[in-house]
């Protein structure tokens, strides 16, 4: 049974004093924080307090990318070293927005998910097709793709940490959220394409987490879906009363 992951993707959100506030509001609000694996992915800057605050709670802090290299002339880039020195335990890793704006390419990705796994860092790799590519029916394709460049050269027994997090572009932020059809499709798609790679125990060990306008009223629609095994949240995420009821609705 995959254990439900609900995360928190707060992008460039929050100080370090606001994302410790957060938590002393969360806290008091979450009624059933064991039944799911709750991590939170603030700006840098504010691992390190959050890390702290949250120490000793059911909760994970995560970052939202890194470098695949341990140290270099990369000007600000953030090492998987430096993010394992201060306690991060999870890492977003190709989503959109940096595909968007970073020049992050399924390449990169790749040599991200590695170096990840290498450094015993839990990572969520974000796939997702743009509205244009769903309307020309490319999304399997697409899926396919992101998914066999990501996986590309690492043995199946190293996989077992893996997550993915499809999150269609064209949910992201519109407040167009997938119909849990469109959603478990995909997820039976990446799933799929995970099994083809690794073998069917890695494909069914993977969980797979929907992106792109969760919102409280359809955390459960979604999460009660065989092939989905939790969310990852952007802007429902950052107050924690809706965050809460998130977690609450899904689990
Ligand atoms: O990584 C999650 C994020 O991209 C989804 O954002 O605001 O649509 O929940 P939002």
């Amino acid at each position: 049974m995959r254990k439900l992951l609900i995360a928190a993707n707060w992008k460039m959100y929050k100080t370090p004093t606001e994302s410790t506030a957060f938590l002393t509001s969360f806290f008091p609000l979450v009624k059933n924080i064991e039944t799911a694996e709750i991590v939170l992915c603030p700006a840098m800057t504010s691992l390190t307090a959050l890390v702290d605050a949250a120490r000793g709670k059911s909760v994970c802090v995560g970052a939202q990318t890194m470098h695949w290299l341990n140290e270099g002339a990369y000007t600000g880039e953030t090492s998987p070293t430096m993010l394992t020195a201060i306690g991060a335990t999870h890492v977003l890793i190709g989503h959109s927005e940096r595909r968007q704006y970073f020049n992050e390419t399924d390449t990169t990705v790749n040599l991200k998910l590695k170096s990840a796994l290498a450094h015993g860092l839990v990572p969520i790799v974000c796939v997702g097709e743009h509205l244009n590519e769903r309307e020309q029916n490319l999304t399997a394709d697409v899926l396919n793709l992101q998914v066999s460049v990501a996986l590309e050269g690492i043995d199946a027994a190293a996989l077992a940490p893996l997550v993915i997090a499809y999150e269609p572009v064209w949910a992201i932020g519109t407040g167009r959220t997938a119909t849990p059809e469109i959603a478990e499709d995909a997820h039976k798609i990446i799933r799929t394409k995970i099994a083809s790679i690794a073998g069917s125990d890695v494909a069914n060990a993977t969980r797979i987490l929907y992106g792109g306008s969760v919102k409280p009223d359809n955390a459960r629609s979604l999460c009660c879906l065989d092939d989905i095994d939790g969310a990852l949240v952007g802007g429902a995420s950052l107050e924690p009363t809706s965050f809460s009821q998130i977690i609450a609705n899904a689990t």
